[in-house]
Protein backbone atom coordinates (compact mmCIF):
# COMPACT_ATOMS: atom_id res chain seq x y z
CA UNK A 1 0.00 0.00 0.00
CA UNK A 2 1.74 3.43 -1.12
CA UNK A 3 2.28 6.31 0.98
CA UNK A 4 1.24 10.10 -0.12
CA UNK A 5 2.00 12.87 2.35
CA UNK A 6 -1.20 14.81 2.41
CA UNK A 7 -0.32 18.59 1.87
CA UNK A 8 3.53 17.34 2.27
CA UNK A 9 4.35 16.29 5.81
CA UNK A 10 1.65 18.57 7.45
CA UNK A 11 1.08 17.24 10.80
CA UNK A 12 5.07 18.01 11.71
CA UNK A 13 5.07 20.88 9.26
CA UNK A 14 2.41 23.85 7.88
CA UNK A 15 0.26 22.64 5.63
CA UNK A 16 1.21 23.21 1.81
CA UNK A 17 4.49 24.71 2.65
CA UNK A 18 8.14 24.27 1.22
CA UNK A 19 9.28 23.62 4.27
CA UNK A 20 6.72 20.46 4.53
CA UNK A 21 7.68 19.57 0.72
CA UNK A 22 11.04 19.49 1.34
CA UNK A 23 10.44 17.45 3.94
CA UNK A 24 8.05 14.64 2.44
CA UNK A 25 11.02 14.47 -0.16
CA UNK A 26 13.60 13.57 2.04
CA UNK A 27 11.25 10.63 2.96
CA UNK A 28 11.01 7.69 0.71
CA UNK A 29 7.58 7.29 0.43
CA UNK A 30 5.45 6.60 -2.52
CA UNK A 31 4.01 10.25 -3.15
CA UNK A 32 3.06 13.70 -2.00
CA UNK A 33 -0.64 15.32 -2.22
CA UNK A 34 -0.82 19.16 -2.40
CA UNK A 35 -3.80 21.21 -3.36
CA UNK A 36 -4.20 24.16 -6.29
CA UNK A 37 -5.88 27.26 -6.61
CA UNK A 38 -5.45 30.17 -9.15
CA UNK A 39 -4.35 34.02 -8.34
CA UNK A 40 -6.16 36.79 -9.86
CA UNK A 41 -2.95 37.18 -11.96
CA UNK A 42 -3.59 33.93 -13.21
CA UNK A 43 -0.85 32.28 -11.15
CA UNK A 44 -0.86 28.46 -9.90
CA UNK A 45 -0.82 28.43 -6.08
CA UNK A 46 -0.48 25.68 -3.33
CA UNK A 47 -3.16 26.20 -0.99
CA UNK A 48 -5.91 24.13 0.61
CA UNK A 49 -8.72 27.09 1.23
CA UNK A 50 -10.50 29.32 -1.10
CA UNK A 51 -9.18 31.95 1.07
CA UNK A 52 -5.97 31.97 3.12
CA UNK A 53 -7.02 33.13 6.91
CA UNK A 54 -6.42 29.78 8.09
CA UNK A 55 -3.01 29.30 6.94
CA UNK A 56 -1.30 32.80 7.01
CA UNK A 57 -1.37 36.19 8.81
CA UNK A 58 -3.74 37.74 6.18
CA UNK A 59 -7.33 37.14 4.88
CA UNK A 60 -8.73 37.26 1.92
CA UNK A 61 -9.74 35.07 -1.41
CA UNK A 62 -6.63 33.75 -3.39
CA UNK A 63 -8.70 34.56 -6.37
CA UNK A 64 -8.68 38.32 -5.53
CA UNK A 65 -5.48 38.80 -4.68
CA UNK A 66 -2.47 38.61 -7.23
CA UNK A 67 0.66 36.52 -6.57
CA UNK A 68 2.68 39.44 -4.99
CA UNK A 69 0.16 40.45 -3.06
CA UNK A 70 -0.25 36.51 -1.58
CA UNK A 71 3.46 36.84 -1.42
CA UNK A 72 3.14 39.90 1.26
CA UNK A 73 1.81 37.44 4.04
CA UNK A 74 3.54 35.31 6.56
CA UNK A 75 2.03 31.28 5.86
CA UNK A 76 3.98 29.44 8.45
CA UNK A 77 3.44 31.44 11.46
CA UNK A 78 0.05 29.78 12.12
CA UNK A 79 1.90 26.50 12.43
CA UNK A 80 5.17 27.62 14.33
CA UNK A 81 7.24 29.84 15.45
CA UNK A 82 9.68 27.83 13.78
CA UNK A 83 8.26 28.72 10.48
CA UNK A 84 7.96 32.02 10.23
CA UNK A 85 8.48 33.16 6.80
CA UNK A 86 7.61 30.46 4.81
CA UNK A 87 5.68 32.34 1.60
CA UNK A 88 2.81 30.88 -0.89
CA UNK A 89 4.72 28.33 -2.77
CA UNK A 90 3.70 28.71 -6.87
CA UNK A 91 2.88 25.07 -8.24
CA UNK A 92 6.32 25.44 -10.09
CA UNK A 93 8.14 25.51 -7.20
CA UNK A 94 6.60 22.61 -5.64
CA UNK A 95 7.24 20.88 -8.98
CA UNK A 96 10.15 21.72 -8.78
CA UNK A 97 11.29 20.60 -5.74
CA UNK A 98 10.03 16.98 -6.83
CA UNK A 99 11.39 16.78 -10.37
CA UNK A 100 14.76 16.26 -8.40
CA UNK A 101 13.53 12.43 -6.60
CA UNK A 102 11.07 9.98 -7.91
CA UNK A 103 8.26 10.64 -6.12
CA UNK A 104 4.73 10.20 -7.60
CA UNK A 105 2.90 13.75 -7.23
CA UNK A 106 -0.66 13.58 -7.01
CA UNK A 107 -2.20 17.46 -7.61
CA UNK A 108 -5.74 18.68 -6.26
CA UNK A 109 -7.21 21.18 -8.35
CA UNK A 110 -9.30 23.29 -5.85
CA UNK A 111 -11.85 24.17 -8.91
CA UNK A 112 -15.18 22.85 -7.23
CA UNK A 113 -15.80 26.25 -5.20
CA UNK A 114 -15.18 28.84 -8.15
CA UNK A 115 -14.21 27.24 -11.31
CA UNK A 116 -11.37 29.07 -12.19
CA UNK A 117 -11.53 29.38 -15.63
CA UNK A 118 -8.28 28.52 -17.87
CA UNK A 119 -6.76 26.50 -15.05
CA UNK A 120 -6.71 23.03 -16.12
CA UNK A 121 -5.11 23.81 -19.54
CA UNK A 122 -2.48 25.50 -17.39
CA UNK A 123 -1.49 23.10 -14.84
CA UNK A 124 -1.71 20.34 -17.54
CA UNK A 125 0.76 22.55 -19.49
CA UNK A 126 2.93 22.43 -16.27
CA UNK A 127 3.17 19.06 -16.17
CA UNK A 128 4.09 18.53 -19.23
CA UNK A 129 6.99 21.00 -19.53
CA UNK A 130 8.46 19.81 -16.89
CA UNK A 131 8.31 16.04 -18.44
CA UNK A 132 6.26 14.99 -15.37
CA UNK A 133 3.54 13.26 -16.99
CA UNK A 134 3.87 9.81 -16.16
CA UNK A 135 4.13 10.47 -12.15
CA UNK A 136 1.50 13.05 -11.64
CA UNK A 137 -2.37 11.57 -10.85
CA UNK A 138 -4.27 14.85 -11.32
CA UNK A 139 -7.57 14.54 -9.16
CA UNK A 140 -10.69 17.12 -8.34
CA UNK A 141 -13.97 17.15 -6.36
CA UNK A 142 -14.50 19.14 -9.27
CA UNK A 143 -15.48 16.03 -11.76
CA UNK A 144 -15.95 18.53 -14.54
CA UNK A 145 -12.46 19.40 -14.08
CA UNK A 146 -11.18 16.17 -14.34
CA UNK A 147 -12.85 15.18 -17.36
CA UNK A 148 -11.01 18.46 -19.35
CA UNK A 149 -8.03 16.84 -18.01
CA UNK A 150 -8.47 13.68 -19.68
CA UNK A 151 -9.77 15.77 -22.79
CA UNK A 152 -6.51 17.19 -23.32
CA UNK A 153 -4.21 14.81 -21.94
CA UNK A 154 -5.59 11.02 -22.08
CA UNK A 155 -2.47 9.80 -21.11
CA UNK A 156 -2.00 11.58 -17.73
CA UNK A 157 -3.92 9.69 -14.52
CA UNK A 158 -7.12 11.17 -13.01
CA UNK A 159 -8.82 10.86 -9.89
CA UNK A 160 -12.31 11.63 -8.74
CA UNK A 161 -12.72 12.97 -5.46
CA UNK A 162 -15.50 12.13 -3.21
CA UNK A 163 -17.05 12.22 0.01
CA UNK A 164 -20.00 10.96 -0.90
CA UNK A 165 -21.36 7.21 -1.35
CA UNK A 166 -22.18 6.03 -4.37
CA UNK A 167 -24.48 3.15 -5.54
CA UNK A 168 -22.25 2.35 -8.27
CA UNK A 169 -18.58 4.01 -8.34
CA UNK A 170 -17.54 2.55 -11.29
CA UNK A 171 -20.09 2.89 -13.36
CA UNK A 172 -20.07 6.86 -12.54
CA UNK A 173 -16.01 6.84 -12.94
CA UNK A 174 -16.39 5.98 -16.36
CA UNK A 175 -18.99 8.76 -17.20
CA UNK A 176 -16.55 11.30 -16.27
CA UNK A 177 -14.19 9.69 -17.32
CA UNK A 178 -11.85 9.15 -14.85
CA UNK A 179 -9.03 6.65 -13.80
CA UNK A 180 -8.91 5.83 -9.95
CA UNK A 181 -11.19 6.39 -7.21
CA UNK A 182 -10.12 9.36 -3.95
CA UNK A 183 -12.55 8.65 -1.19
CA UNK A 184 -12.99 9.80 2.29
CA UNK A 185 -11.64 6.76 5.20
CA UNK A 186 -15.27 6.55 6.42
CA UNK A 187 -16.45 4.92 3.11
CA UNK A 188 -13.34 2.84 2.20
CA UNK A 189 -15.23 -0.27 4.06
CA UNK A 190 -18.50 0.03 2.43
CA UNK A 191 -19.20 -2.82 0.33
CA UNK A 192 -19.86 -0.94 -3.12
CA UNK A 193 -16.24 -0.21 -2.65
CA UNK A 194 -14.63 -3.62 -1.78
CA UNK A 195 -15.98 -4.50 -5.02
CA UNK A 196 -13.79 -1.17 -7.00
CA UNK A 197 -11.03 -2.45 -5.01
CA UNK A 198 -11.35 -5.99 -6.45
CA UNK A 199 -11.84 -4.49 -9.92
CA UNK A 200 -7.80 -3.40 -9.42
CA UNK A 201 -9.35 -0.35 -9.88
CA UNK A 202 -6.49 2.69 -8.24
CA UNK A 203 -8.17 3.60 -4.84
CA UNK A 204 -6.57 6.17 -2.53
CA UNK A 205 -7.72 7.16 0.81
CA UNK A 206 -7.83 9.81 2.39
CA UNK A 207 -6.57 11.30 5.69
CA UNK A 208 -5.76 8.31 7.28
CA UNK A 209 -3.95 9.72 10.23
CA UNK A 210 -3.51 6.35 13.19
CA UNK A 211 -1.97 3.71 11.90
CA UNK A 212 -4.92 0.54 13.25
CA UNK A 213 -6.68 2.52 10.09
CA UNK A 214 -3.63 1.91 7.84
CA UNK A 215 -3.61 -1.73 9.04
CA UNK A 216 -7.62 -2.23 7.90
CA UNK A 217 -7.14 -0.41 4.85
CA UNK A 218 -4.03 -2.35 4.12
CA UNK A 219 -6.16 -5.45 4.61
CA UNK A 220 -9.10 -4.45 2.21
CA UNK A 221 -6.37 -4.02 -0.50
CA UNK A 222 -6.99 -0.18 -1.38
CA UNK A 223 -3.93 0.91 -3.12
CA UNK A 224 -2.89 4.29 -1.35
CA UNK A 225 -3.77 6.54 1.86
CA UNK A 226 -2.74 10.12 2.04
CA UNK A 227 -1.03 10.58 5.69
CA UNK A 228 -0.80 14.16 7.39
CA UNK A 229 2.10 11.77 9.20
CA UNK A 230 4.16 10.02 6.24
CA UNK A 231 7.24 9.49 8.55
CA UNK A 232 5.14 7.84 11.26
CA UNK A 233 3.06 5.70 8.78
CA UNK A 234 6.00 4.48 6.76
CA UNK A 235 7.67 3.42 9.68
CA UNK A 236 4.56 1.56 11.22
CA UNK A 237 3.47 0.08 7.71
CA UNK A 238 7.53 -1.03 6.89
CA UNK A 239 7.51 -3.01 10.64
CA UNK A 240 4.64 -4.47 10.00
CA UNK A 241 5.17 -6.18 6.75
O1 LIG B 1 -6.69 14.66 -2.17
C1 LIG B 1 -7.05 14.03 -0.98
C2 LIG B 1 -7.54 15.04 0.02
O2 LIG B 1 -6.59 16.05 0.14
C3 LIG B 1 -8.88 15.64 -0.33
O3 LIG B 1 -9.39 16.48 0.66
O4 LIG B 1 -9.83 18.65 1.71
O5 LIG B 1 -7.74 17.45 2.26
O6 LIG B 1 -8.02 18.50 0.04
P1 LIG B 1 -8.71 17.83 1.18
MG1 LIG C 1 -6.18 17.86 -0.94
Amino acid sequence: MDIYAHRGSSGTHPENSLAAFHEAARLPIYGVEFDVHLTKDGELVVIHDETIARTSDGKGFVKDMTLAELRSFDFGSWFSDEFRGELIPTLYEVLEIFSETSHHLNIELKSDIFPYEGMVGEVVAMVQKMKLDARVVISSFDHEAVRAVKKIAPHIETAALFMEVLVDPLDYMRTIPADALHISLPYAARPSMRKVVETGVAVRVFTVNEVKYAEALRKIGVTALFTDYPKKMMIHLNRKS
